[in-house]
């Protein structure tokens, strides 16, 4: 309770300084009713630094020095949220689509977060692709979810969604003090490539073209401008034929993009 009566308070000028400082960073619009979010997120940067109000942190954050905790306030203001397998229908027309595919298949999870979904891009292409030559790019804007993706260690209880026998084919359980988590196998964990990409500038010359390329669950973050730039750069890196999954949620209706609908949140680059 007295901890509670102790919490600084957000002011307006310092949740707008949050919000254009996210959208510049990020192109993340913050609504205006995440403030109690984003308060409760950054309380703990706050307590480590022993500051008394986000006015202080905010001038904090913008001297030079600090440029590494600025960073980690955009990681802590971004929403992460992944797991194995989501979408499903996804990766059942992934499996199909792969057994059909002749010659070398390059893939791109965009916005992959802590590694969830290229790994399981890469369990359905083992078990379904036609082709041994295969690979995923993973990347995030986020750096500390790309570590996690890295070490690709989850708790056992992220693994629910696995089809039958896969969490024993395609991951090493933990004994010990891993006990309780996998890891995905090093078998797997080579053929992931990750990198840090920022969907909002422009994309690395060396970065596609891609067979297919998975943008699920980041548009929602982005206004209709944004969003159409983001997805002309993101379709860009696809070879003609190539796919195109966005989340299930997500729309790219009436944006003029040069794709087809193949079938529900899945589209073909024309
Ligand atoms: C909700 S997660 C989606 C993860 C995964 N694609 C899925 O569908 O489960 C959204 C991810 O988008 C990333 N993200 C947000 N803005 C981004 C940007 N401008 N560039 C690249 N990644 C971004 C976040 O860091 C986060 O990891």
């Amino acid at each position: 309770m007295a901890d509670a009566l102790k919490m600084p308070t957000l002011g307006d000028s310092e949740f707008r300084q949050l919000q254009k400082m996210m959208a510049e960073a990020s192109g993340i619009q913050l609504a205006d009713n995440k403030r109690p979010l984003v308060a409760g997120r950054l309380m703990k940067r706050l307590r480590h630094y022993r500051l008394g109000s986000f006015r202080e942190y905010l001038q904090l954050i913008e001297q030079p020095q600090y440029r590494q905790e600025k960073r980690l306030v955009v990681d802590l203001l971004t929403t992460n949220e992944t797991y194995f397998f989501r979408e499903h229908p996804h990766f059942d027309f992934l499996g199909q689509w792969a057994a059909r595919q002749r010659g070398s298949l390059r893939l791109w999870s965009a916005a992959c977060s802590s590694g969830e979904e290229p790994y399981s891009i890469a369990m359905v292409l083992s078990e379904h692709a036609a082709t041994k030559d295969w690979s995923i790019t993973g990347s995030d804007l986020s750096l500390s979810v790309l570590k996690k993706a890295q070490d690709g260690i989850y708790d056992l209880a992220q693994a629910k969604y696995f089809p039958e026998g896969w969490l024993q084919r395609y991951c090493l359980s933990g004994i010990g003090d891993m006990s309780g988590r996998f890891r995905v196998q090093a078998a797997l964990r080579e053929r992931l490539t990750l990198r840090e990409v920022n969907l909002v500038q422009p994309l690395a010359e060396d970065l596609g073209p891609f067979d297919a390329i998975f943008l699920r669950n980041v548009l929602i973050y982005f206004d209709g401008d944004e969003k159409k730039r983001i997805l002309q750069r993101v379709i860009g890196q696809l070879r003609p034929g190539g796919l195109l999954f966005i989340g299930h949620a997500e729309s790219i209706h009436g944006l003029q993009l040069p794709v087809r609908l193949v079938q529900p949140s899945v589209y073909e680059c024309l």
